[in-house]
């Protein structure tokens, strides 16, 4: 479904990330993880039309995407969410769930529905959709708070959630499991296995807990320095020489954790 082909995205002298050729497949839950610094958002960022690579190429379905920006990447299905959630504080989380912007500065879907002069049956629409995804999150007891009084975790599955508003193909997930504690981490990990398995997401997800990883995704790619060191089943990956040494080499500190991630 993904095809990056050869990609550079270097700031000055800094070589986010260098020379990395990654394949996500159709259907997949592919994992990517790698050392603190190792260019896993930036490679990211250049997927979801953030940056302009240095050099390089991304495919989505076989079509060259390289230079697209989000919103374009948005409305051909490919989403992503961030390292630090992006909720309006001051929505109800329902609400946030009907604003969903499509990262284009000012305008979301909800102004051009707005603009349609369908607003009330489109209203209910999306309300109903909304409602949809709270049941399938199983958030419907926090479906009027504020969004800003969610815990981590809760914004999390929030920003999951956002992903569920638009048909996705492919979602991007940046440390969705971070500083969220195991049960909710549980919640997240099966409504992210549900969607791959009843509605046909793939995603790719960066991630620190090789728990979480090891119970998601096949396969694993793990990037170090910019560069993609190994691809492979979890385990694999993690009794590869390779890595280790790459996560030794930063210091223990940043080691894959099992566990609860800080
Ligand atoms: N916008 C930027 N400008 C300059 N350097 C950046 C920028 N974004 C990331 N970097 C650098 O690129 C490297 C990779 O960062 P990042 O992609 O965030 O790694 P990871 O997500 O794997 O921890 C780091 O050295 C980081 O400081
Ligand atoms: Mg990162």
């Amino acid at each position: 479904m993904i095809r990056v082909d050869n990609l550079n995205m270097h700031f000055g002298g800094i070589r986010a990330v260098d020379g990395a050729s990654i394949e996500i497949a159709k259907g997949s839950i592919t994992g990517l993880i790698g050392p603190n610094g190792a260019g896993k958002t930036t490679l990211f960022n250049v997927i979801a039309g953030h940056y302009t690579p240095t050099s390089g190429h991304v495919y989505l379905d076989g079509e060259d995407v390289t230079g697209l920006s989000p919103h374009e990447l948005f409305h051909q299905g490919l989403l992503r969410t961030f390292q630090i959630a992006h909720e309006f504080s001051t929505l109800t989380v329902r609400e946030n769930l009907m604003m969903v912007p499509d990262n284009q500065p000012g305008e979301t879907l909800w102004d051009t529905w707005f603009k349609s002069g369908t607003v009330r049956a489109r209203e209910a629409e999306v309300r109903a959709k909304a409602d949809e995804v709270i049941e399938f999150l199983e958030i419907s007891h926090v479906a009027n708070e504020l969004a800003g009084n969610l815990s981590g975790g809760q914004k999390k599955l929030l920003e999951l959630g956002r992903t569920m508003m638009v048909d996705a193909k492919i979602v991007f997930l940046d440390e969705v499991g971070a500083g969220v504690n195991r049960t909710l981490l549980n919640t997240i990990g099966d409504a992210i296995l549900r969607l791959n398995r009843e509605r046909g997401y793939t995603f790719c997800m960066i991630e620190h807990d090789m728990d979480f990883i090891g119970r998601l995704c096949d396969p694993v790619i793990v990037m170090a320095e910019g560069k993609v060191l190994t691809v492979g089943k979890p385990d694999e990956v993690m009794a590869n020489e390779a890595v280790i040494e790459a996560y030794l080499g930063r210091g223990l500190k940043n080691k894959p954790q099992r566990g609860v991630t800080a």
